[in-house]
């Protein structure tokens, strides 16, 4: 954010009641909510329960509905069900048997609707492929591929048979691929030849070959989808085509029940320390949140056309594109390719042609929109949207009022969802009938969920006083685990607080009990909404021969939110001009090869030395001053920069 965005989110006091032709149809309106919020207060327990009971197909009822041993909880033991039968199955005896799940298009402009029939038989024949290949109840799966329905197909087959996925974002490249495989323990990967990005084909299955080429021992097979028939290799042992492994299958597939805690997946993040960790969701809980928290939120009706630009590579994907609109039986859009392709305006002439109704994106690429400019919008009709939503990092208000004016045409609600792949599901987020908002911030914690901003001593801070953002009681759809390091879920989460989950963003909450979130406090840095840990890009760094030390820090950038800049330090001293020019090309290039373009610094700036503590410790915070062109220590012009600068000292 630039001073004077930051100065306009301190000032922020502009408030939107939701229209009254919205509130008036809304799924969730105030005395609803109320009693929600009651309902939640009185009894935690029985709350869940109910909602458990209500909102899931269970094979076989749960006996408790909560085992809390901080940090491990346990929800609705005893239970047994089926993630793919709670978003197919239970559609097929319904009015919604013929309706759409999901609508697809891809980047060059083909086109594939899948109805709830259809895909359960596309399901249900790749779930017998699976187990076919051997792949049965824990097994984990890596996928990595573009978004095509058959991403969700693959999720969904998985879950189907018990298997474990683990999606990685095609964004990653080989090296990242090696070290997610390995860790998860993959026995299958599936991809795709190619996906479509810029009118470009990224060669997927290369990447996984490469990545496959020096490890993963524990992968047996290699399923490939042909999207773009760009040419591969092909390994005769341990690659297939996806056609061949489903081809002969039946569309029928009797699905068996899971206990409610069996792991559904994992998906792997950036932290603080050392390489992404991957991130454990369990069945039931996550089923429960995804499905309520779509429903009410996005204020899903039967007729809706819903859009989640998010790929499913990330969080947001398996929330908010698969599980939670299939769960509730509703109509998801699902995009191939970039926001620009072939022109600027590729969104609103998907949501005009679709007639999409609610849409879901990330502040980047509104504030992405905003710079290209107007004339894209205005050439589209976008009268069919009623519900906007933002998700993945802080939105700066005149994107928040550009988004309401500009595309919601000041009718639609907005809703700022705060959440993270930890938490599964949104935790902080208007309800768009009842709630009023403010430009820039996420509002009130959802019913059941016990939010807080606390000092570092874990007491509860004053209104409008920055603090640590936590979760004090245990929801549903909360992360089990790190996969196969316990140590440091309990460290990572639960060590600072006994028993409170501790979120790793900066907050504070105002006088009306709404929170603002300022941004992380450790080590992440947020590039468009993408999490990237950087310790991990300062290893990609330290791996190139040249390079001695290295140092990553976040500055503000006006599009992206925040843009990476290296300190490096190389053998032999600083380099000449024309070397530095050059190294700092080859550093860049070797980044995207160690994790991807995601990861490609803004800036890479050479220096003799890092300035430390007295320990040892690279002090980055000063070093994201020098990077912001901020003068350290200085706390008069940005107040949002300095409590969050107090925050990260206090949490060193
Ligand atoms: O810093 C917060 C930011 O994104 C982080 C979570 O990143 P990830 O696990 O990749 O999940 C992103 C999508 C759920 C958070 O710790 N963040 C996410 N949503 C918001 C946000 N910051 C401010 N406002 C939001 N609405």
């Amino acid at each position: 954010m630039s001073t004077s965005e930051i100065e306009s989110v301190l000032k922020e006091d502009r408030t939107f009641e939701p229209p009254a032709e919205f509130a008036g149809q809304a799924n969730v309106d105030a005395d609803r909510l109320e009693a929600l919020y009651a309902e939640a207060k009185a009894d935690p327990e029985g709350f869940w329960a109910r909602l458990a009971k209500e909102e899931l197909v269970w094979e076989k009822p749960f006996e408790k509905t909560l085992s809390w041993e901080p940090p491990f909880a346990r929800w609705f033991e005893g239970g047994e069900l089926n993630m793919s039968v709670q978003c197919l199955d239970r559609h097929l005896t319904t009015s919604r048997k013929n309706k759409a799940a999901i609508i697809w298009e891809g980047e060059p402009g083909d086109k594939r609707t899948l109805t709830y029939q259809q895909l359960h038989a596309e399901v249900c024949r790749f779930a017998n492929g699976l187990k076919r290949l051997g792949i049965g109840k824990g097994d984990r799966v890596a996928i990595y591929m573009p978004m095509v329905p058959e991403l969700a197909i693959a999720l969904l087959g998985c879950a189907r048979i018990g298997a474990v996925h683990s999606v990685i974002f095609g964004g990653f490249s080989a090296a990242a691929i090696r070290d997610r495989v390995e860790d998860a323990e993959a026995k299958l990967v599936i991809t795709a030849d190619g996906g479509y990005r810029r009118g470009k084909v990224l060669p997927l299955k290369e990447q996984v070959d490469a990545a496959l080429a020096e490890g993963c021992p524990t992968v047996e097979d290699v399923v490939v989808y042909k999207r773009c028939g760009n040419e591969v290799s092909w390994f005769e042992n341990r690659d297939r085509w996806w056609h061949d492994v489903v081809n002969d299958e039946s569309t029928h597939h009797e699905a068996e029940a899971f206990g409610a805690e069996h792991p559904l997946f994992i998906l792997y993040t950036s932290g603080t320390t050392g390489t992404p960790k991957g991130v454990v969701h369990a069945t039931a809980g996550y089923a429960l949140w995804t499905k309520l928290t779509t429903r009410w939120i996005f204020d899903l009706k039967e007729e809706d056309t819903y859009w989640c630009t998010a790929d499913i590579g990330w969080i947001t994907g398996h929330s908010y594109i698969v599980y939670g609109p299939l769960q509730n039986g509703a109509t998801s859009l699902m995009y191939e390719g970039a926001p620009n392709w072939p022109q600027p305006d590729r969104f609103w002439d998907i949501i005009e042609r679709h007639a999409v109704n609610i849409f879901y994106t990330a502040p980047t690429a509104i504030r992405a929109f905003m710079k290209w400019g107007e004339q894209w919008v205005d050439r589209h009709d976008l009268s069919s949207l009623r519900l906007l939503g933002t998700v993945g990092e802080p939105i700066n208000p005149e994107a928040w009022m550009w988004y309401h004016r500009k595309i919601g045409g000041e009718r639609c609600p907005i809703v700022d969802t705060w959440w993270q792949t930890e938490t599964g599901g949104i935790l902080i987020s208007p309800m768009p009938g009842v709630t009023p908002t403010k430009p820039g911030s996420g509002t009130r914690p959802l019913p059941g969920i016990d939010v807080a901003v606390v000092d570092k001593d874990g007491n509860d801070v004053g209104d409008n006083e920055g603090g640590f953002l936590v979760i004090k009681k245990p929801w549903p759809s909360m992360l089990r685990t790190v996969y196969k390091n316990e140590a440091r879920f309990k460290a990572g989460y639960f060590g600072r607080f006994e028993g409170i989950y501790f979120a790793g963003d900066g907050a504070r909450k105002d006088e009306d009990g709404y929170f603002w979130i300022m941004g992380r406090i450790d080590d992440v840095i947020n590039v468009s909404g993408h999490r990237l840990g950087t310790m991990e890009i300062e290893s990609a760094l330290v791996s190139h021969p040249q390079v001695t030390e290295a140092a990553v820090v976040p500055r503000p950038d006006d599009i992206k939110g925040q843009a990476i800049v290296a300190f490096v330090t190389l053998e032999g001293g600083e380099p000449s001009d024309t070397l530095a020019h050059q190294l700092r090309t080859e550093l860049s290039e070797h980044v995207v090869q160690e994790i991807g373009a995601l990861a490609r610094p803004a800036e890479i700036r050479f220096t003799d030395g890092l300035p430390k503590t007295r320990s040892g410790k690279i002090m980055r915070r000063l070093l994201a001053d020098i990077a912001a062109g901020r003068q350290s220590g200085d706390t008069s012009t940005l107040e949002d920069a300095s409590v969050l600068d107090k925050l990260r000292k206090d949490n060193e």
